[in-house]
């Protein structure tokens, strides 16, 4: 048991990407690595936010926390944020695919544009991110982590985003199919799929009594997830802890997907 790190979960020394980390989950996840020792770039669309969070956590825990503003819709300069990391830090460790964007809306009423959108931003941009974290992890030579965002939807129907499910199956499927290519890179590719967290995305849910009882009926613990819940789990990912385990999708849902 030499080679067992005194604190397995010790990011001291790591630098994390995290996208869509100006509110709700992503904020969450960022704490948590900057608590755990990690410096971040934090990549949003939303400046002013984006601004703010970077500053409280690096005020908050010390550490060096920088930020991009950046559509992931545009897939076409996603290397530039690699490289903007690997200016200012030197390298790259961590890849949090957690930006996400859904349409709510009946199946016969999605449009095209609405379609391509959900997924340009939802499985497009967390495919070839990843591909560009992993080129650079390569040539580090000491392996990485990549963390997705899955969802309940990843596995089953939920009425009013099927567009959405369609992007979050895919998020699945590219969590399977790079752990197993990045495996001899020493690159962890796992995936964190909450159940119902309360975040800007869901507000519609949180905002009608009748869906909210509905859901709130289905999770066992009680109670919603916080962005604060999703910490502990990314920096298990995210940590030498986990150095074995890749390929997996942990539901983080308060029970939902067991009962
Ligand atoms: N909230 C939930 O209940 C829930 C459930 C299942 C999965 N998830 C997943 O967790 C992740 C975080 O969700 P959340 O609830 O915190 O969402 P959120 O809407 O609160 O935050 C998403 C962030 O992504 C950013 N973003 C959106 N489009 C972008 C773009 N084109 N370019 C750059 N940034 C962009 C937003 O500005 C926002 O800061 C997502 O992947 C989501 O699918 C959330």
């Amino acid at each position: 048991m030499s080679d067992l790190p005194l604190n397995p979960f010790d990011l001291t020394g790591k630098v994390s990407l995290v996208t869509g980390s100006a509110a709700g989950i992503g904020s969450g996840m960022a704490l948590g690595l900057a608590r755990a020792g990690s410096d971040l770039m934090l990549v949003d669309i939303q400046e002013e936010k984006l601004a703010e969070t970077a500053s409280h956590l690096s005020q908050s825990t010390g550490r060096r926390v920088l930020y991009t503003v950046y559509d992931l819709e545009n897939v076409s300069d996603l290397s530039s944020l690699v490289s903007r990391c690997v200016q200012e830090f030197g390298r790259l460790d961590i890849l949090v695919n957690n930006a996400a964007v859904t349409v709510r809306k009946p199946f016969m009423e999605i449009t095209p544009e609405e379609f391509d959108r959900v997924l340009r931003v939802n499985s497009r941009a967390p495919y070839f991110l990843s591909q560009e974290a992993a080129r650079q992890m390569i040539s580090q030579g000491e392996g990485g982590k990549i963390i997705n965002m899955a969802s309940l939807t990843s596995k089953i129907g939920v009425q009013g985003v099927s567009v959405y499910g369609v992007s979050k199956g895919g998020v699945y499927s590219l969590t399977k199919g790079l752990a197993v290519e990045l495996a001899r890179h020493g690159i962890c590719v796992n995936a964190i799929a909450p159940g119902f967290f309360v975040t800007d995305l869901t507000s519609p849910v949180w905002e009608d009594p009748e869906y909210r009882e509905r859901v709130m009926s289905r999770i066992p613990m009680g109670r919603a997830g916080s962005p604060a819940d999703a910490a502990g789990t990314v920096v298990y990912l995210a940590s030498s802890a986990s150095d074995y385990l890749t390929g997996r999708v942990l539901f983080l849902d308060g029970g939902w997907m067991a009962s």
